[in-house]
């Protein structure tokens, strides 16, 4: 037998269960790292190299640039060496690419270095998800969803912590070489956890896949039943190209899929994530009040993610997104004309940064997860592989598009109409949300389908 499989997992199965949940949600972690590490070094390395706004949008969005590849090779990855292999790969490159951003005594060495960091996150993001899927007991399951979400914020919180603490000594290679740590360890996490019987079963290595399952479940009942649910299920196999160039049905669904991911970005919620420093400096703040203004809007990111956490499965997808865009342009809106105005009193000040912490609720509380619970739900069985791997791609291309323009869009439109620029993104994006976005709150994922495939309008698939 594989001595992956043999690794050391815990005796008991419940245990097992919980530990290898938790190790793998430590992925959202790295995303959250990943994101958040770079927004308090990005003025330390402008000093440092004597670099304009252009070249720190480079540093900032290779990145994302890096994960949108990554994305892409992370489905061929996954099956071709497993799940737990492309994890481990990816950890591997997530801890070898922050040491070489921590070290960088260049531009290009940084800016490829971020490029690595990219991949790397890239094949995590794809990878995680779909290893916790495969993974989790079913009655975990969607407590597993929301708790990769949290991680996320909860990851990008710890960066800005960490990058204030090094703010006093100005040492941004300190900033970003410290997330190898939580790198490693997760690398470790990963060696011990065992390989997904789906996958197992998958390259047809059953006898192996049992013997996962048993760890993992212990119940010889919950085995077979599960066994046998994997088993019906790769009857099905995986056809999303062929399916997307057949399919009309499919294509909408991917194409809604690569629509809602491209609002989540377009929302700017990134602009705070990668320039919340610099924004609070516009505001007027002084080097350290911009590091301890940056933490309070991560931790802000944290606290309402629990919002959504708790509605999304009473009040349904619709009105939290209703809610999240319009607070989001209301919030954004306000922080234009603020701009536009002049901002010159502490009062106004304190009240600019109260509306950006608005925003930051209406995207933690909506658009953050439930984008990506949408983008879970909407596709068919046949082509979910495909449909994820392409929303996730939209979600980094997305991502890069905000973070290498922003700089540009203030310096070239002012702050004010780059703000309000976002606000009417928002409009635009709650408008999107009546017309376009399906209410999938208690429908089963084969309800969907069907509707999908009969032709239904996109926001009524989920009736
Ligand atoms: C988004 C990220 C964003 C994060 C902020 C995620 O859902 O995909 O781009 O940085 O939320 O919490």
């Amino acid at each position: 037998m594989n001595a992956m499989t043999e690794a050391p997992i815990a005796v008991h199965p419940k245990a097992t269960a919980v530990v290898t949940c938790l190790v793998g949600a430590l992925a959202g972690l790295m995303f959250g790292l990943d994101i958040g590490v770079i927004s308090g070094a990005t003025q330390f390395i402008q000093h440092d190299f004597g670099i304009s706004d252009r070249t720190v949008e480079h540093i900032v969005s290779w990145m994302m640039l890096g994960a949108a590849a990554g994305a892409l090779v992370a489905g061929w990855l996954s099956s071709h060496l497993g799940r737990k292999r492309s994890l481990i790969a990816g950890s591997l490159l997530f801890a070898l690419a922050s040491i070489a951003c921590g070290l960088s005594n260049s531009v290009a060495m940084l800016l490829f270095a971020r490029l690595g960091l990219g991949v790397s996150i890239g094949v995590l993001t794809f990878t995680a998800p779909l290893y916790l899927a495969e993974i989790a007991p079913e009655r975990i399951r969607g407590a597993m969803v929301s708790l990769y979400q949290l991680m996320i914020t909860i990851g990008i919180l710890i960066a800005f912590l960490s990058d204030t603490a090094f703010s006093y000594s100005g040492n941004w290679h300190w900033m970003l070489g410290i997330i190898a740590i939580p790198g490693v360890l997760f690398l470790l996490g990963v060696l011990a956890l065992p390989d997904s019987p789906r996958w197992l079963m998958m390259v047809g290595r059953h006898d192996q896949a049992m013997a996962v399952l048993s760890k993992l479940r212990g119940d010889p009942a919950v085995v077979m039943r599960e066994a046998a649910d994997i088993q019906e299920q790769l009857r099905i196999p995986q056809r999303g190209w062929h399916m997307f160039l057949q399919n009309r049905n499919f294509r909408r669904s991917v194409g809604l899929g690569v629509l809602l991911q491209i609002m989540q970005q377009l929302t700017g919620m990134n602009v705070m994530m990668y320039y919340a420093p610099r924004v609070f400096g516009n505001v007027g703040f002084g080097l350290h009040a911009q590091m301890w203004g940056t933490v309070i809007v991560g931790v802000t990111n944290v606290l309402a993610t629990f919002i959504a956490i708790g509605l999304v499965d009473r009040w349904g997808r619709k009105p939290i997104l209703y809610a999240g865009f319009l607070i989001m342009a209301t919030g954004l809106g306000i922080v234009g004309a603020m701009m536009h105005i002049g901002i010159t009193t502490h009062g106004q000040q304190i009240f600019t940064v109260a509306m950006l912490l608005m925003f930051i609720t209406g995207f933690a509380m909506s658009a953050g997860p439930l984008i990506w619970i949408l983008c879970s739900e909407v596709q068919p069985l046949k082509g979910r592989d495909f449909g994820i791997g392409a929303s996730t791609f939209a979600n980094w291309i997305g991502n890069f598009v905000v973070g290498a323009t922003f700089l540009t869009l203030l310096n070239k439109f002012g702050d004010a109409n780059t703000f309000w620029l976002y606000a009417g993104l928002n409009l635009l994006f709650f408008v999107f949300t009546i017309w376009l976005i399906p209410e999938t709150r208690g429908v089963t994922l084969e309800q969907i389908e069907r509707n999908l495939m009969a032709g239904k309008a996109l926001r009524h698939i989920g009736r």
